[in-house]
């Protein structure tokens, strides 16, 4: 059976439009399909429904604000317009439980609303990150409990998506699509839609298993890596060197057809992916009595980061002579990575924890994060702005390097903050002539590994 009409553009729905799910649905309505988003959540539906953007991604708001209105991009709580769709695309969370193990139940519970709904000839694309085997063992027989045959009426595959955030726009459209399906003519269908869809590189592998395993085999190599840096860093800031002067070096050598590639040291991991992706790998490994000591350290390395943070800040106010008790601390940027206002596991919660266990006043300042939600998560009511927020403080702690805190006007905030006043530097990565211009104006800086 073909699972993919040939005559005409392929219609598609999109099961799950949180982050993934909504830039994935711009997208593909920019290129010209027609795409419905279907979520649970009633208030992210009425959100999208009035061309609102919930997520700080760049040029998202922009691309939604171009298709409200249009049939392109229609949105639903409901499955009703399942039946209409080509292609169903399921990209809902899958977070770890407190054993660290996958937790299935979002991916069930689609799957049972889409079961009975199913028509024959279309194409089920799974992108949420998976354990190995989930597409085969999970999703095929919960599809195929609404009666139709996988293979014989409907299409299944596996396509991670590898987007990162802070670029997910652009990376959608350039990023090699990896697809793993259950049989040939599904993978061969997937193929041919990503082609036709975005017109980008999609590259057939053998079987789901490989595919989600390639996803995870991502997020451990990243993870990882970051791993590498921050003891990288911890080992320079013993010996009183640059870890970026370090890292410049190093990466120099050619190696395995590339370059030796150590990414950026900083104040920790986070976001909805590297925290617990490598987990899933880990589990997943256990259950077959494979142990990966490997995602152990680098967990344990990266979890270990926003610890350091806080007792090199509160050291350093120390030396400087200004005990932590009672010093203020602005925090600029809580989210886990620089330009977008995403706080999932953001390390910047720990280190913000640290500080104030330490006595420490914490000003919190991001101009991208959702002011509500920063101040739940934070415990700390937001600072109204930047001026408001370094007034008289002992520490500016750039925990997220956003856009606006590169520019920062350092010879203007000296004459706002307090004396002393160190200069954190969790994730901004300064230059070194900056650092120069810190030091004549009269503050303090540490980096993490600087
Ligand atoms: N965030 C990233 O950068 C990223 C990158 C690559 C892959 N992924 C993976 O993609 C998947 C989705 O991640 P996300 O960041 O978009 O998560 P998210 O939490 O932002 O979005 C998930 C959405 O699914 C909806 N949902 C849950 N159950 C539903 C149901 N039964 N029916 C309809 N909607 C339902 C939720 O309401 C939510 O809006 C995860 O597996 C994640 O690991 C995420």
């Amino acid at each position: 059976m073909r699972f993919l009409p040939g005559s005409r553009e392929p219609r598609v729905a999109i099961v799950g439009f949180g982050y993934v799910g909504c830039c994935l649905g711009v997208t593909l309505a920019e290129h010209g399909l027609y795409v419905t988003g279907i979520d649970r959540d009633a208030r992210l539906i009425a959100q999208l429904e009035a061309g609102r953007c919930h997520i700080a991604e760049p040029g998202l708001a922009e691309a939604m604000r171009r298709l409200h209105g249009t049939a392109r991009l229609t949105f639903s709580t409901q499955y009703d317009s399942i039946e209409d769709a080509d292609v169903i695309i399921i990209a809902v969370g899958t977070p770890i439980g407190p054993d660290r193990a996958l937790v299935t139940r979002q991916l069930e519970e689609v799957c049972a609303s889409l079961a009975p709904r199913l028509r024959r000839g279309q194409l089920v694309m799974l992108k949420s990150t998976v354990a190995p085997g989930t597409t085969r063992d999970l999703v095929r027989p919960l599809l195929e409990a609404g009666g139709l045959v996988q293979g014989e009426d409907f299409g299944l595959v596996f396509c991670p998506e590898r987007l990162s955030e802070g670029n997910a726009l652009a990376e959608l459209r350039e990023l090699p699509i990896i697809v793993g399906g259950c049989d040939q003519e599904s993978t061969h269908a997937a193929t041919e839609f990503w082609k036709r869809a975005l017109d980008v590189p999609a590259w057939e592998y053998t079987s789901p298993e490989v595919a989600e395993i390639v996803k995870l085999a991502d997020n451990w190599w990243i993870d990882h890596n970051i791993a590498m840096a921050n003891d990288l860093a911890r080992l320079c800031d013993a010996f009183g060197v640059d870890v970026l002067e370090v890292r410049n070096g190093a990466n120099s050598l050619p190696k395995g057809g590339g370059h030796v590639n150590i990414l950026l040291p900083s104040v920790g991991v986070g976001g909805y992916c590297l925290t617990k992706d490598p987990w899933i790998t880990w589990n997943a490994a256990s259950e077959r009595g494979v142990r990966l000591a490997t995602v152990e350290t680098i967990r344990e390395v990266n979890d270990r980061m926003p610890e350091y943070a806080h007792e090199t800040i509160c050291a350093e106010l120390a030396r400087a002579g200004r005990e932590p008790a009672g010093a203020k601390v602005t925090v600029l940027g809580a989210a886990f990575k620089n330009n977008t206002g995403d706080l999932r596991s953001t390390p910047v919660k720990p280190v913000v924890d640290g500080l104030l266990a330490a006595g420490v006043e914490v000003a919190l300042h991001d101009p991208l994060a959702d002011q509500a939600e920063l101040r739940a998560l934070m415990g700390v009511e937001p600072s109204a702005s930047l001026d408001e927020a370094v007034a008289g403080t002992n520490c500016l702690a750039v925990l997220a390097g956003h856009e606006p805190f590169q520019q920062l006007d350092f010879a203007a905030l000296r004459k706002r903050v307090a004396s002393p006043c160190l200069v954190f530097d969790g994730r901004a990565y300064y230059a070194r002539e900056t650092i120069e211009e810190l030091r004549r104006l009269g503050f303090g800086y540490r980096g993490i590994g600087r």
